[in-house]
């Protein structure tokens, strides 16, 4: 089966170019110069449309147990409402808890999205126990399971906490194998302090998941990990959900003396501020209830996190997403703001929601693609066989309508979630068109998709390891 996208303007990390794609089975076979590519093909028409490779959401917690509870996308929810906004392929967290055998925390991710994922899927792995075992099994896992990545976390003691002679043990490990360290930092023991001050104080509303999360421990993890990272020989650091300036100033200031650190932000501190949602009136502010938190919108967050994109200090647009219900999910939390499940659904919205920073001139089209699609794929080796639009690639490709308008809401989302974060948001671009490994996942707006047809992607080590 052959199909020749024409007519559109495709956009690779050099910048957009006027390029007829064609697709043969279910990989790139050439790029033509407008009107050169052959006849026969079956034609998408893709004039006036953006063409771009399948965006990468690099950091999804489909059905993750936290809190209690389970986040409320399976794997077949979630990689749908993915593939309709753009996305062709996730990472997910597998999940090794304290006591738990790594392998058989991956063995459990796999059974999840067995038979059950609309695009392909490849996973991180948590490590929530740091010990003899769990070294060794990092290397396994990156010798023969395709996982290159591994996730720690400086916050939640008595969850997935690792103290900071486990981070330095699992990075001189990581550093050995080629792997990637990736970190939630934030400071949890010192967090906790300030949660149980609060709730003593009868300060028990969801902005107060906010104000005892302040960016100054986000901070100092960061700069913590920074410097565990050198002391393990440099090994290769990549610091997730990224939400507040000072914590960018530690990676901008560690980038800039050439260490090996990245970082990650996610549309909701691009957009989103500690005032008016987390603030929002009674218990509403649950809805933004995610950690890190979202900042206060009185300080310079917002903007500096798009002046990070620019400059690259910030090279990942990643969800998080992690979504709860408002009804017997967060509203665990009524009474106590610490036990509202943590997290926020935008798997759906990633390439609308950063498309809005072309419409608004912070960032160039070519720029969008990178931090959404083709840096994620270098960076958790999966490149040049996701992330471009280039021969050999998969045929992961999206026709992107800038003159169409997307409006979000609960009512039209596809996420299993009974609220958007972005309700009533409307914003200009829309998903045209979404091709997965050449066969059409969305056309016309109408989905054609089935679970099961998502393969697990085994990947190498990053590109950008030094
Ligand atoms: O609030 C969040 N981010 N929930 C998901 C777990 C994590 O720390 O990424
Ligand atoms: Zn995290
Ligand atoms: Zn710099
Ligand atoms: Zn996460």
């Amino acid at each position: 089966m052959t199909i020749l996208i024409k007519g559109g303007t495709v956009v690779g990390p050099s910048g957009p170019y006027a390029g007829d794609v064609l697709v043969d089975g279910e990989t790139i076979a050439a790029i033509f110069a407008p009107g050169r590519g052959p006849e026969g093909p079956e034609v998408i028409d893709a004039t006036g449309k953006y063409v771009i490779p399948g965006a990468i959401d690099a950091h999804t917690h489909m059905q993750m147990p936290f809190g209690g509870t389970e986040a409320s996308d399976t794997f077949d929810t979630g990689t749908r409402a993915a593939a309709i906004g753009g996305t062709t392929t996730i990472i997910d967290f597998a999940i090794q808890r304290y006591g738990e055998v790594v392998q058989d925390g991956l063995a459990a991710w796999h059974a999840k999205t067995a038979g059950e994922c609309h695009i392909d899927y490849g996973f991180h792995m948590i490590v929530g126990g740091v010990d003899d075992e769990s070294l060794k099994a990092m290397d396994q896992l990156v010798a023969t399971e395709g996982i290159s990545s591994f996730k720690l976390f400086m916050a939640y003691p008595g969850v997935f906490y690792s103290d900071d002679g486990q981070i330095l043990r699992a990075m001189q490990k990581a550093r050995e194998n080629g792997a990637m360290i990736m970190m939630h930092a934030e400071n949890g023991p010192a967090i906790d302090v300030l949660v149980k001050q609060a709730l003593e104080r009868g300060e028990t509303d969801p902005i107060y998941h906010g104000i005892t999360r302040p960016q100054e421990l986000e901070a100092e993890a960061t700069s913590r990990a920074i410097w565990l990272a050198s002391v393990a020989a440099d090994c290769p650091l990549y610091i997730v959900h990224l939400s507040a300036s000072k914590a960018l100033e530690q990676v901008r200031n560690a980038r800039d003396l050439g260490r090996n650190v990245f970082a990650e932000t996610c549309p909701q501190y691009l957009y989103l501020t500690l005032e008016d949602q987390l603030g929002a009136p009674g218990f509403d502010g649950a809805k933004w209830v995610c950690s890190t938190p979202l900042r206060s919108g009185k300080e310079s967050h917002r903007a500096d996190l798009w002046q990070g994109l620019r400059t690259n200090d910030l090279s990942v647009v990643s969800t998080d997403h992690c979504p709860f219900c408002m009804k017997d999910q967060k509203e665990m939390g009524i009474g106590d703001f610490s036990k509202i499940p943590n997290g926020i659904g935008s798997v759906e919205h990633r390439v609308d929601l950063l498309y809005q920073g072309v419409v608004d001139k912070k960032l160039s089209l070519a720029r969008w693609v990178e931090t959404i699609a083709t840096t994620p794929a270098r960076m958790f080796g999966m490149y040049p066989k996701k992330g471009i639009i280039a021969p050999g690639s998969d045929a992961d490709i999206v026709l992107y309508d800038p003159n169409g308008r997307t409006r979000i809401s609960v009512e039209t989302h596809h996420m299993n979630m009974d609220y958007s974060a972005w309700e009533g948001w409307e914003i200009d671009g829309k998903v045209d068109t979404v091709l997965s490994r050449g066969e059409v996942l969305v056309s016309g707006g109408e989905y054609r998709g089935r679970k099961g047809r998502g393969r697990y992607v085994s990947r190498s080590l990053s590109d950008y390891l030094v």
